[in-house]
């Protein structure tokens, strides 16, 4: 592929290249990193955060709510938490909780402080994310979590007791969970006035975010007086130490953002000087696509190629493979680490020179009005695209290189990404909130208020599922059993129905499977072998059964990693199951569950199913030799994935698990049903369909 670049049009003076050209994202450059690439200077001292770190502790100690904002790599997440600890915020008992919005992060930061503080993971040091708690309670004094784990421990305390401050970091991503974290946060706020707040970004945002935090005047008034602290939140800004990136754009717009990133790579592989380059590319698919391709170009194209090492970075990769992205580059070598926006601000990598920007990442969108929720390949903001290119300026002036025109940067791109909460399903939403006693959801004070139809249709699900009663309550004890379950309430449900329909060790198998990424191997090189493997498990009954066979298998085995490997399953993705599969048993055993197998009765493994994603219910269109199938409750057109099972299989009735859209919507975790079980398990939810579905 040809493609032509172009260096972006210079403005020397831009503070921000809202028009292109040269990035600046600091003024002071310092030009110590003499040792390579700086590893070795980058001590704890050297950070932009430890200039600030009285001045932080002071703003703690003063105000309610301190805003924090600063560059990614300035030692926010790593930093203020050990600032804490060391000024006597966990002496009295409570810890210092940071969240951050991704998994990844919270293992990897987590390590990262236990390291510098030189103590053991899981001691003073901890983590906590769904289905892993690596914490003491009696000793750990920092810990890192999730926005979503934190939202849940308020089920059990719900002032959040355990802790003195709570670090809300990475609040410019407005993940759902932290959004609903910084309203229930400044409920708390009101009746626990030792608690303290730090809210930490990497973007400008600031103003709004405090102005949320300002006290309503109804509960201004004692501010500053006696011990307690001031309501007005404080902001910092916290001056980084990034390096000038050049920006270069493609002068025409390309087709096809995998290969063009690879041609990039390559090309910046044979003609700049060392430094490692940082691929954005989407999610899994496309990233092993692309770690394929310039592993194979490297092999037979380039002739210096025996120098790169190429890294995929995204939440399912195992603990190993994050080691490698996070050491340092071996001398001679020059890494390569294709990710998702994971690397936009979660998470530091050292040595980063070159930045390949493909424009796009993974977002969930949702409408409700045909009531669908896909996740889409999506373009990404100009905020992002700033952040994408700061990652360049680590450790010395960088170069990004941006799979996309001028033009279309500077006239078609939106400044700022929309708030997941505006563009997800509200299902797991209203649960939790109601779990916590909020009853009026419309009237929460949201730092970004949901869409009302959105609302709608999560607490019509909700009925439907009788999680809510009439008056939009919690039901006894289903709702509240639901609420319990720490997954997707469709998943907690098919889970509470398994219960009586005697199949609960089937269920738990397959809940605990659809919460890893994927089980299968992927390898694109070998996509025929895979397939081939897959036809060894594959049910008629679809993705769901399958899953049961694979486990099946892998209990046979012995749970051996060959027999993984043979059979192109992923051997760590197995574990993880076999982890999860035992949580939930404990779960389910706490909510009074006997567990049973249903042997071999696929039916009532399906109609356990059906229970909790019968809004997924679609029919094959009588006349479609293209395998298009129609929802029932929306009439969009959706196909099966080429993953599944039952691709060109095309049965009339399915459900599916999770939709997709790539150049079409695809159906992701097929399985085979009876109509006449939707209008028997949710006639609220199918009563207005028009004619009976059976009948069709
Ligand atoms: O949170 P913020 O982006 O401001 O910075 P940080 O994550 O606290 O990172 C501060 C420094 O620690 C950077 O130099 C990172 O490269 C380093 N770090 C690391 O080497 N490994 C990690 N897992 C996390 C941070
Ligand atoms: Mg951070």
């Amino acid at each position: 592929m040809s493609m032509f670049w172009k260096p972006g049009t210079e403005k020397p003076q831009l503070l921000d290249d809202e028009e292109g050209g040269v990035l600046f994202l600091s003024s002071s450059q310092s030009s110590s990193s003499s040792s390579r690439y700086g590893y070795a200077s980058m001590g704890k001292q050297r950070l932009p955060v430890h200039k600030y770190r009285t001045e932080i502790l002071y703003l703690v100690e003063t105000h309610a709510t301190t805003i924090i904002v600063g560059e990614t790599g300035s030692g926010k997440t790593t930093q203020i938490p050990q600032y804490l600890k060391e000024a006597g915020w966990a002496d009295g008992g409570r810890a210092i909780a940071c969240t951050q919005p991704r998994r990844l992060a919270v293992q990897a930061v987590a390590s990262r402080v236990a390291e510098e503080m030189g103590v053991k993971l899981g001691d003073e040091v901890g983590y906590t994310i769904r289905f892993e708690d690596i914490t003491n309670t009696s000793v750990t004094m920092i810990k890192f979590l999730t926005d979503g784990v934190l939202l849940r421990e308020m089920m059990d305390d719900p002032l959040l007791t355990k802790y003195s401050v709570i670090m809300v970091d990475e609040a410019h991503e407005r993940s759902i969970s932290t959004d609903i974290l910084l309203g229930l946060l400044k409920k708390i706020q009101r009746r626990r006035p030792d608690l303290r707040l730090i809210i930490s970004s990497a973007t400008i945002d600031a103003k709004s975010i405090s102005a949320f935090f300002q006290p309503s005047k109804r509960h201004r008034g004692l501010e500053g007086q006696g011990l307690s602290p001031r309501k007005e939140p404080a902001i910092l800004s916290v001056e980084g130490r990034g390096f000038d990136v050049r920006i270069h754009y493609v002068e025409e717009p390309i087709a096809d953002y995998v290969r063009a990133s690879v041609s990039t790579v390559m090309l910046i592989h044979e003609q700049e000087p060392p430094g490692d380059i940082l691929v954005f590319l989407t999610g899994q698919d496309d990233i092993d696509a692309a770690a394929q391709l310039i592993t194979e170009e490297a092999r037979t194209v380039v002739k210096n190629s025996s120098g790169l090492i190429v890294l995929p970075l995204y939440s399912g990769i195992s603990r190993a493979e994050q080691e490698l992205v996070f050491s340092p580059t071996p001398r001679g070598k020059r890494k390569v680490v294709i990710s998702t926006n994971i690397a936009e601000t979660s998470v530091t990598l050292e040595g980063v020179v070159y930045v390949v920007d493909s424009g796009f990442s993974k977002q969930r969108f949702y409408n409700p009005i045909p009531d669908i929720e896909n996740l889409v390949v999506a373009p990404i903001s100009k905020a992002s695209a700033r952040q994408r290119a700061g990652r360049a300026g680590r450790v010395r002036p960088g170069k990004c290189y941006r799979l996309y025109t001028e033009e279309y940067f500077v006239n078609e791109m939106s400044a700022e990404g929309i708030p997941e909460i505006q563009r997800s399903i509200l299902v797991s939403c209203v649960i939790q909130l109601k779990a916590l006693g909020i009853d009026n959801i419309l009237g929460f004070d949201w730092p970004a208020s949901p869409s009302p139809d959105a609302m709608i249709r999560a607490l019509e699900v909700l009925y439907s599922l009788g999680v809510l009663d009439s008056d939009a309550k919690l039901t006894s004890p289903v709702g509240f059993q639901v609420a319990e379950i720490p997954l997707d309430p469709m998943v907690s449900k098919i889970i509470l129905s398994s219960n009586q329909l005697g199949c609960s060790e089937e269920i738990i198998t397959i809940a605990a499977v659809l919460s890893v990424q994927s089980i299968w191997f992927s390898s694109r090189g070998a996509q025929k072998e895979l397939d081939e493997a897959k036809l060894r498990f594959a049910a008629a009954e679809g993705d769901h059964v399958t899953f049961l066979n694979v486990y099946k298998g892998f209990l046979q085995s012995g749970k051996s990693s060959q027999w993984c490997h043979k059979n192109f399953i992923n051997y760590q993705a197995m574990k993880k199951v076999m982890e999860i599969r035992e949580q939930l048993r404990k779960t389910a055993k706490k909510l009074g569950m006997v567990l049973k197998s249903c042997d071999n009765d696929m039916e009532v493994v399906r109609k356990a199913i059906t229970t909790g994603f019968f809004a997924n219910a679609c029919r094959l269109e009588a006349y479609s030799h293209n395998g298009m199938y129609k929802t029932l409750r929306g009439s969009q057109e959706v196909f099966i994935h080429p993953s599944s099972v039952l691709f060109r299989v095309n049965p009339k009735w399915v459900l599916y698990y999770s939709l997709v859209s790539t150049d079409r919507r695809y159906m992701r975790n097929v399985i085979t049903i009876d109509p006449s079980w939707l209008t028997e398990i949710a006639p609220h939810f199918y009563h207005h369909q028009g004619p009976n579905p059976a009948t069709h």
